[in-house]
């Protein structure tokens, strides 16, 4: 088969609706730091897309391409590739392509004919079902007495089930034999810190004891009386400031979602020096690194105060990643949710390895710093707290 007539071939799969998923692999290039790509179609706003989960060594990124204009964007994906699994109604297809694009094609026949649910694919991404109704969302006001999710919440609802989702990955990472400690820097309302309780301790069933911690005193009592009411015996709110939240000796997992500026550097360094197996944090506004970054090297970009807005939150949290590294973190920046639902769309995974770091990635982050005139918070935190030399 030519190469032409592989994505000729697949895009008539995709249009005709039998394709189920992909997954396209082996680089032709390494340099460029793709690894692989995994396809699968989506309906978005009633009509079919395929989606792009782009993997790269510590980035995951989306891309949604409507199906009737597939074939410029699959057949540029292809050339970098030599390798697809493809998943169709009626066979499993192992595609290859050798140096000179010649195609082989191995299709096994499917036992029986599976069917491409693409509200199937929807859900799964929602751990908190949209039409089930939660005591914990109704008394937050997020869902209707009935379980509907109200139409100004709806934003809340996506953001903490995609956290949920992350933290079902993270599981794994968590320890197994004893109860399980989480703590929620910034809580605010808490949403998150429910959502999390109910599906973890409720739904999952494991043994966890979740504190929410934030400066406002009424919004806390408010929240400790929602859990109360709900019989959340476990879950608990604390008024107090991050940085000097010393109660703890030794945290398993640390969340974050949108606390703000600094205070999510405050709370990993507060994740590392409990050694927590698990951090995830989306960051919010980002004020730091705006008022310090300066480089003759960059003022082309930094001259217009929009992108040097968005380069310094960027740059914030690449520093935020390298730095938890360079600490024993296995970290990565990984997209939150689509940019159309929010602009902070950033997610700050980190596992711990507890591996030193070497000179060189030192001397990379050191190098990245001093380029920008950075002095960044989390840089300080983690030295005066013997992390970093
Ligand atoms: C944008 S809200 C997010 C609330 C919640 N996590 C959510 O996503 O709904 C940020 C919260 O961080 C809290 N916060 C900011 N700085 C803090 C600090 N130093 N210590 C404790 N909480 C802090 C604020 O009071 C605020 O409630």
């Amino acid at each position: 088969m030519q190469f032409e007539e592989l994505v000729e071939k697949l895009v008539h799969r995709m249009q005709e609706g039998t394709f189920i998923q992909g997954t396209i692999s082996q680089p032709r290039y390494k340099s460029e730091g793709l690894q692989k790509v995994k396809l699968k179609p989506v309906e978005i706003k009633k009509e079919v897309h395929i989606q792009f989960e782009y993997h790269y060594e510590r980035i995951l990124k989306h891309e949604n391409i409507k199906v009737a204009d597939i074939q410029p964007a699959l057949q540029q994906l292809l050339e970098q590739f030599k390798q697809m699994q493809a998943e169709f109604t009626d066979e499993k297809a192992h595609i290859q392509l050798t140096k000179k694009f010649k195609v082989s094609w191995k299709a096994e026949k499917a036992t029986s004919t599976k069917t491409v649910d693409l509200s199937h694919n929807r859900k799964k991404n929602y751990l908190l079902d949209d039409a089930t109704p939660y005591p914990f969302l109704i008394r937050l006001g997020v869902q209707s007495a009935e379980g509907k999710v109200k139409k100004q919440k709806y934003d809340k609802f996506r953001q903490i089930n995609r956290f949920v989702e992350f933290i079902d990955d993270a599981l794994v990472h968590l320890p197994k034999d004893r109860p399980v400690r989480i703590l929620d820097f910034g809580s605010g309302k808490s949403y998150l810190t429910f959502a999390l309780y109910h599906y973890l301790h409720i739904e999952k069933g494991l043994d966890i004891r979740v504190t929410g911690l934030d400066l406002k005193k009424e919004v806390i009592e408010e929240c400790n009386v929602i859990a109360k009411d709900l019989g959340y015996d476990q879950l608990e709110f604390l008024v107090g400031d991050i940085n000097d939240y010393n109660d703890e000796t030794a945290v398993d997992m640390v969340v974050t979602l949108h606390a703000c500026d600094v205070a999510t550097d405050m709370a990993l360094a507060r994740a590392v020096k409990w050694g927590a197996e698990v951090i995830l944090s989306v960051p919010c506004c980002q004020h730091e690194l705006f008022s310090q970054v300066q480089s003759p090297a960059l003022d082309v970009m930094l001259q217009h105060g929009l992108i040097k807005e968005r380069f310094s939150a960027l740059a914030t949290d690449s520093i935020r990643a390298e730095l938890l590294t360079l600490v024993g973190y296995d970290a990565q920046l990984l997209e939150f949710i689509d940019m159309e639902h929010t602009p902070k769309n950033i997610l700050i995974r980190g596992f711990k390895t507890g591996k030193s770091p070497s000179a060189e990635a030192i001397g990379k982050y050191e190098a990245f710093r001093d380029l920008l005139n950075a002095k960044p918070f989390l840089e300080r935190a983690l030295k005066d707290a013997g992390y970093l030399s």
